[in-house]
């Protein structure tokens, strides 16, 4: 259980009143990754990512707000403090960073912090003022790095992908190859007239990164905001993007909490297709505030 506060709306009295809200695991939890990609996997460059997409981070709020994220020791240092309005846990061997920064909770490994996620938070580190919100969440979303990512496709039943319509030549960190024949394509891209369509975001990139944009030839391009269809020949500074869920197979069980492997062919593979290719969509959560 973590505390974090939020303004509400009371009518009645002139001022909004701030009630510290306690993020609590329902009984029932689903596990799931949400990541934002290039066409090459690329997921970020130099401790960052070589992007800037704000539809994906409001996405990545949607999908992660009041409830529970997990990430690695990076992505942390990346982000720079813990998400707020979310339960923070971190993957680390260094438990010096409780230190560093506020309101994170560190484990030693994924397996445990999913385990750590289901339970409530210890309530001798909950400071609760006496009048305070309960909020159950129901998911609990890995956010990355590479690393994490890896290890996380054993135990995620979901995948929250965000597809950027851009290689980033020089990135240095990836998505892992994922094994397509266990997952399900849950929603499909957004279709307009029958053909792939991708939204575009206008938003300066950030300078410094390369980024290559292959031809759209086949896809429709709508700009997110107001929906009209766009000339892709000639779109100002942006990019490309369109958002997909994967589901787990039923059969393709993830592995349980003690690290055992409960379903037909849980890993990731080398020799499979990858996610990203596929079409999906992507979100991201490291620059987001
Ligand atoms: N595009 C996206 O969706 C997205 C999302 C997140 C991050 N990113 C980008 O990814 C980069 C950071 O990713 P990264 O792969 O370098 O680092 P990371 O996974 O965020 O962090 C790596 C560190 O976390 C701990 N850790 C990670 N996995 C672990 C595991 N399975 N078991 C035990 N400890 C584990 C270790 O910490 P200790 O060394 O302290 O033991 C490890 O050194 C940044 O560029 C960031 O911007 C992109």
């Amino acid at each position: 259980m973590t505390q974090t506060t939020e303004t509400t709306d009371n009518s009645s009295a002139a001022k909004p009143t701030t009630v510290p809200v306690l993020l609590v695991p329902s009984h029932k939890i689903d596990v799931q990754l949400v990541v934002a990609c290039g066409l090459d996997r690329a997921i970020g460059e130099r401790g960052t990512m070589p992007w800037y997409v704000p539809d994906d981070l409001s996405h990545f709020k949607e999908l992660t707000l009041r409830s529970c994220v997990i990430m690695g020791r990076k992505t942390l240092e990346s982000i720079g403090k813990a998400l707020p309005h979310r339960r923070n846990i971190v993957v680390s061997s260094d438990f010096t960073l409780k230190d560093r920064f506020a309101n994170i909770e560190v484990v030693s490994s994924l397996p445990l912090a999913i385990e750590r996620a289901k339970i409530a938070r210890p309530w001798a580190e909950v400071r609760c003022e006496e009048r305070c919100r309960v909020h159950y969440y129901h998911t609990v979303s890995i956010i990355g790095g590479a690393q994490l990512f890896a290890e996380a496709l054993n135990y995620a039943n979901t995948l929250q992908v965000t597809q950027l319509w851009a290689r980033f030549p020089h990135a240095d960190t990836f998505f892992p190859e994922v094994e397509r024949k266990n997952w399900r394509w849950e929603c499909m891209p957004q279709q307009c007239a029958g053909r792939d369509t991708f939204f575009f975001c206008a938003a300066p990139q950030p300078e410094g990164f390369a980024q290559e944009i292959p031809p759209l030839d086949e896809a429709i391009v709508q700009d997110s905001r107001t929906g009209e269809v766009l000339d892709r020949e000639h779109l100002p500074q942006g990019l490309c993007y369109r958002f997909s869920t994967f589901r787990r197979k039923k059969e393709m069980r993830p592995v349980d909490d003690a690290g055992t492997e409960s379903g037909a062919n849980a890993s990731v593979s080398a020799e499979t297709a990858d996610v990203a290719e596929a079409g999906t969509s992507s979100a991201e959560a490291p620059q987001e505030a």
